[in-house]
C-alpha cells in the first residue's frame, strides 16, 4: 500500500528518494512521485504511472534538483492510477504526500470550490494541499497553515509536506497510518516504513497517534494531539534487510517458502525451552488460562486463516470456546465482550488498518490484548498488553508464506500453554507434541529438497480458469489458504470449501475442466475425505490428492494426480501441508508469467479500511 519518504539532506534528494521508494515497492503500488524544494526555493515534482523505473526514466530526461524532498508510492483508492492522481500533490506553496483516506474530502472539496479553490485530480489527498495553500494565501505561516489543515481533516492519514521557500522544513503528521522519523548526521528522514530508512539510519522514533512533527536538519520537534511538545522514544533498528538479495531464488516468494524451516526453528525456540527435560513455554506467562472463558482471534487475509487453524487447536486441546472473525467485519458488528475474554490479533505487518481498529475496539473491554506480529515495533504491537513476535524475518513477497507457518507455530505453542494451565493435556502428550514440533524444521527441509514434481501439476493448473480446494478439520482452513494463494498470484479463480459442504452447492460447479485439490492427511477424517473424493471423481473432476504415503495408497491414485507428503503428527499437519499449497500457487504463477512478488492490485500492508 502507499509509502512515504521524506529527506532533508546534504546531497541531492531525488536519487536518495527513489532508492528509498524502491525499498517500499514490496508493499504494492501503481504509481509514484517525488517533489523537492529547489535551491531557488521553488517547488518542483516528477510523477509516473507504473513501476518506479518509469519515474527513474523520467528523471533522466528531466532531473529534479534540491536537497529537501518527499516521495510517494501510491496504491489507488480515490481515482484511477494515472499521473494526474499520483502524489505529490502540489498547490500554491505546498506539496503533499498522503497515505490513508481523508473521509470528509467531498465536503471539504465543495467548501474549497465555493471559495475559488477547484480540485484538479480525483483524489482525496489533493484536498490537503489545497486547504493548506489556501491558509497560506490568507496570510498564515506554513506551520500555522499546516496545523490548521490537520484540524479540518477526518479519516486516517500519514502526511508529509514541503513548502515553497523552505529548504529546511518538512511537516509530518500521523493519524491512523504509521510514520517514523529517522535521525542522521545533520540530516533527517521520514518514512512510513522504518525498514525503508535502514540504509540511511538505524536511529528512529515512531510518531504516535495524533502526533505531528516539524523536521529540520537539526532535529525533529514532535507534538501530541493536544499540541504539547513531546519526546518519543528513540529505537535503534537491529534488522538488516537486503531488498535485492533473493539468495539465488527467482522470486522473494520462492526464497521465503524455502526459508520456512529456519524461520520456524527461530519461532519455536524463542518460546520453548526444555533444559530440564520438561518443556517450558516462555510465552503468555502472565495469563492463567483457567480464568479465561473465551478467546477471540481477529485478523485479515492469510493471518485470518492461521486464526482458523488455531480455533480448531484451542477448542480441541485447551477446551476454551474460540470466536474468530475477519477484522473488517468484527469491528462494525460491535460484539459484546465479557471480561474474562482474551483477544488475540494476528498480523504479519502489525499495521493492517482493520485489525488495528478491531484491537482498539477490544481495548478496555477484554481482559488482555495479545498480538502475534512479525514487526515488533508496529502499531498493533505497541497497543497490545503482550506481544508475541513470530520471528519470520522480513517478508517481502506480497503473498504471505513464512509468516503464515510462523504464526501457526506461535499459536500452537500458545494453545499448549493454555491446555497445560487448564490441565486438559497430559505431560506425555505435551512432550510428544513438543518433540514433533522440534523435528518439524528438519522434515520441512527435506520436503523442500524435492519439490520439482509439483511443477507438472502446476503447469496443468496454469491452463485452467477455476480450481477448488477441499479439506476437513484442520485441513479446511488450509483449503481456504490454498485457494487464496492461488488466486492472489496466478489470478486463477479458486475457492476453498469444507469437504463436507461440497454437496450443498459447490458440487454443481464440477465438470472435467475443474481441478479439485483435496488436502487429506491419513488421519481420523481420511475416509470421509476419500468419500468426498469419489463424489467428485464420479462427476469427472480432475482430482489431485495431497496426502502421505498411506493415504495415497488407500486413495489408489496415479502419481500424476497426487502429491506425496511426509508422514506427520496430525496436529502439526497444517504446518506441513502449507508448503505444497504455497508451491502450487508459486509454480502456477511462474508458468502464467504473472508478477509473483507484486501481484496486480494487491498490497503487502493494507493501511486503509
Ligand atoms: C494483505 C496481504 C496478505 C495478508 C493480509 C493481512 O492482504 O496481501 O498477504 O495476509 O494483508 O496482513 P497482515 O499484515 O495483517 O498479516
Amino acid at each position: 500500500m502507499c509509502g512515504i519518504i521524506g529527506i532533508l539532506g546534504k546531497h541531492e534528494a531525488a536519487p536518495i528518494l527513489v532508492e528509498a521508494l524502491k525499498r517500499l515497492e514490496y508493499r504494492g503500488y501503481d504509481s509514484s512521485g517525488i517533489a523537492t524544494v529547489k535551491d531557488d526555493g521553488s517547488l518542483d515534482r516528477r510523477r509516473a504511472v507504473g513501476k518506479l523505473v518509469e519515474l527513474q526514466d523520467k528523471l533522466v530526461f528531466e532531473p529534479l534538483k534540491g536537497k529537501a524532498g518527499i516521495g510517494h508510492t501510491r496504491w489507488a483508492t480515490h481515482g484511477e492510477p494515472n499521473e494526474k492522481n499520483a502524489h505529490p500533490h502540489t498547490r500554491g506553496a505546498v506539496s503533499v504526500v498522503h497515505n490513508g483516506i481523508i473521509e470528509n474530502f467531498l465536503t471539504l472539496r465543495e467548501e474549497l470550490k465555493c471559495e475559488g479553490y477547484k480540485a484538479v485530480t480525483d483524489t482525496d489527498s489533493e484536498t490537503i494541499a489545497i486547504l493548506c495553500s489556501k491558509f497560506i494565501d490568507e496570510g498564515d505561516e506554513p506551520l500555522v497553515a499546516a496545523r490548521k489543515t490537520l484540524l479540518k481533516l477526518s479519516g486516517s492519514f500519514a502526511i508529509a509536506m514541503l513548502f515553497e521557500g523552505q529548504k529546511n522544513l518538512i511537516f509530518a503528521a500521523r493519524s491512523g497510518s504509521p510514520l517514523a522519523v529517522g535521525y542522521g548526521k545533520n540530516e533527517i528522514y521520514l518514512g512510513s516504513d522504518a525498514l525503508a530508512l535502514l540504509p540511511l539510519t538505524k536511529k528512529v522514533a515512531y510518531l504516535e497517534e495524533g502526533d505531528h512533527a516539524v523536521l529540520t536538519r537539526e532535529g525533529a520537534e514532535i507534538y501530541d494531539i493536544k499540541g504539547n511538545s513531546v519526546s518519543r522514544q528513540i529505537t535503534y533498528l537491529n534488522q538488516s534487510i537486503n531488498f535485492h538479495d533473493k539468495s539465488g531464488f527467482s522470486h522473494f516468494m520462492e526464497k521465503e517458502i524455502h526459508e520456512q524451516p529456519i524461520a520456524l526453528e527461530r519461532a519455536i525456540s524463542s518460546y520453548l525451552s526444555d533444559s530440564t527435560g520438561k518443556p517450558t513455554f516462555n510465552l503468555l506467562k502472565k495469563i492463567n488460562f483457567t480464568e479465561v472463558s473465551r478467546i477471540i482471534l481477529v485478523a485479515c487475509g492469510t493471518a485470518y486463516y492461521a486464526c482458523y487453524v488455531a480455533k480448531y487447536w484451542i477448542e480441541k486441546l485447551a477446551k476454551i470456546p474460540v470466536e474468530i472473525d475477519i477484522a473488517s467485519e468484527f469491528r462494525y458488528r460491535e460484539p459484546p465482550i465479557e471480561h474474562a475474554t482474551v483477544a488475540i490479533f494476528v498480523s504479519q505487518s502489525g499495521e493492517t488498518a482493520d485489525t488495528l481498529a478491531a484491537l482498539r475496539y477490544c481495548s478496555g473491554r477484554a481482559e488482555k490484548i495479545i498480538s502475534i506480529v512479525n514487526v515488533s515495533t508496529s502499531s498493533i504491537a505497541r497497543e497490545s498488553d503482550e506481544v508475541l513476535e513470530i520471528h519470520a524475518g522480513p517478508e517481502i513477497g506480497v503473498a504471505s508464506t513464512k509468516a503464515f507457518t510462523c504464526q501457526l507455530a506461535v499459536l500452537l505453542l500458545a494453545t499448549l500453554k493454555a491446555a497445560k494451565d487448564r490441565a486438559e493435556i497430559s505431560s506425555t502428550d505435551i512432550s510428544k507434541t513438543v518433540n514433533n514440533l522440534k523435528n518439524l524444521p528438519a522434515i520441512l527441509n527435506q520436503y523442500l529438497g524435492n519439490v520439482n514434481s509439483l511443477k507438472d501439476i502446476s503447469y496443468k493448473l496454469s491452463t485452467t480458469s477455476d480450481v477448488l480446494f477441499l479439506g476437513r478439520g484442520l485441513m479446511y482452513p488450509l483449503a481456504l489458504e490454498g485457494a487464496l494463494k492461488l488466486k492472489e498470484i496466478s489470478y486463477i479463480h479458486a475457492e476453498g470449501y469444507a469437504s463436507g459442504e461440497l454437496k450443498h452447492g459447490p458440487i454443481a460447479l464440477i465438470d472435467d475442466s475443474v481441478p479439485v485439490i483435496i488436502l487429506a492427511p491419513y488421519d481420523n477424517l481420511f475416509e470421509k475425505s476419500i468419500s468426498n473424493m469419489q463424489e467428485v471423481i464420479a462427476r469427472k473432476a480432475n482430482v489431485i490428492v495431497i496426502s502421505d504415503n498411506d493415504g495415497l495408497r488407500e486413495a489408489g491414485l496415479k502419481s500424476e494426480t497426487s502429491i506425496e507428503m511426509p508422514k506427520a503428527d496430525p496436529l502439526l499437519a497444517p504446518l506441513i501441508y502449507a508448503l505444497p499449497i504455497q508451491l502450487l500457487a508459486y509454480f502456477t504463477a511462474v508458468f502464467k508469467g504473472t508478477d509473483v512478488d507484486q501481484p496486480r492490485n494487491l498490497a503487502k500492508s493494507v493501511t486503509v479500511e
